[in-house]
């Protein structure tokens, strides 16, 4: 790994200057539960990517461990700003909710599509991380910038095992224009869906007792759209999301969707 996040100062977080800040705390436990959940896709992939030795063993040895290494790093920073919030059992109250919903059915239908779809998530994982990293520094919080631009770093170095592994693909699978482009705005729709919304629900739930209704999300998701107006970097997700295109001169017709997508899924 090229981080630990044992190596993390938290000690040094100047916690009463953000802990009144609900949305950053939201958006961080979030982060942690859907990170330390990666063990669940981890092993759903490596049973659609059955035979496939390298991928298999690379998700093993590395994916895995540095995904989880993100959840463990977030869930030590929400720890450390509010340690009276139990985490543990929000996020067994997540697991409830959300583990129904990881099955393989949510994966492509071929080997080569779901390495799009790879692409794609991790594009979104990078993006949103990059964001908050400019979101920590701005806030003056920099062991979340820190945190944040480590883990950005580690999604980026997915994408790019996941492009290699996509490009081996391709060999064998064609994939025309048009099923690249419907494949990524398919996946990207997708990254809107239940795994946010239901991470919401179970923080709401246990912190406040209280029945969660879904206006309460949308609430959440208006103030998730300003901050992507001020930090996400929206170059980094165009550039990212074209590359299996390998775009030359006709770069505006087919971006577009794919622009329009990457967009739709911060909700702007
Ligand atoms: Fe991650
Ligand atoms: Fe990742």
């Amino acid at each position: 790994m090229r981080w630990h996040y044992e190596d993390i100062d938290y000690a040094s977080i100047h916690a009463e200057a953000i802990r009144n800040i609900d949305f950053l705390f939201y958006l961080i436990t979030s982060a942690s539960f859907i990170e330390i959940t990666s063990n669940v896709y981890e092993k759903n992939l490596a049973i659609f990517y059955a035979g496939d030795d390298e991928v298999v063993s690379w998700l093993e040895k590395v994916w895995e461990p540095e995904e989880l290494q993100h959840g463990k790093a977030l869930k030590k920073f929400v720890q450390s700003v509010w340690p009276e919030f139990d985490w543990q059992r929000a996020y067994d109250r997540f697991k409830e909710l959300y583990l129904p919903h990881c099955t393989l059915d949510e994966f492509q239908p071929t080997r080569v599509k779901e390495m799009l779809a790879r692409m794609v998530v991790e594009t979104g994982t990078s993006t949103f991380y990059k964001a908050v990293e400019n979101y920590a520094k701005d806030l003056n919080t920099p062991i979340l910038a820190q945190i944040a631009h480590n883990i950005s770093k580690d999604e980026v170095y997915h994408y790019d095992n996941f492009e290699e592994a996509f490009k081996k693909y391709t060999e064998t699978e064609k994939l025309s224009r048009s099923d690249i482009i419907k494949t990524i705005y398919d996946r990207l729709k997708m990254v809107d869906a239940e795994d946010g919304r239901l991470a919401y629900r179970a923080i709401y739930e246990t912190l406040t007792g209280k029945t969660f209704r879904d206006e309460y999300y949308e609430e959440h998701k208006a103030k998730v759209r300003k901050f992507a107006k001020k930090y996400y970097p929206y170059k980094m997700a165009i550039k990212m999301l074209l590359r299996p295109l390998q775009l030359h001169r006709t770069v505006e017709s087919v971006s577009v969707p794919v622009i329009q997508g990457a967009l739709k899924v911060i909700g702007i």
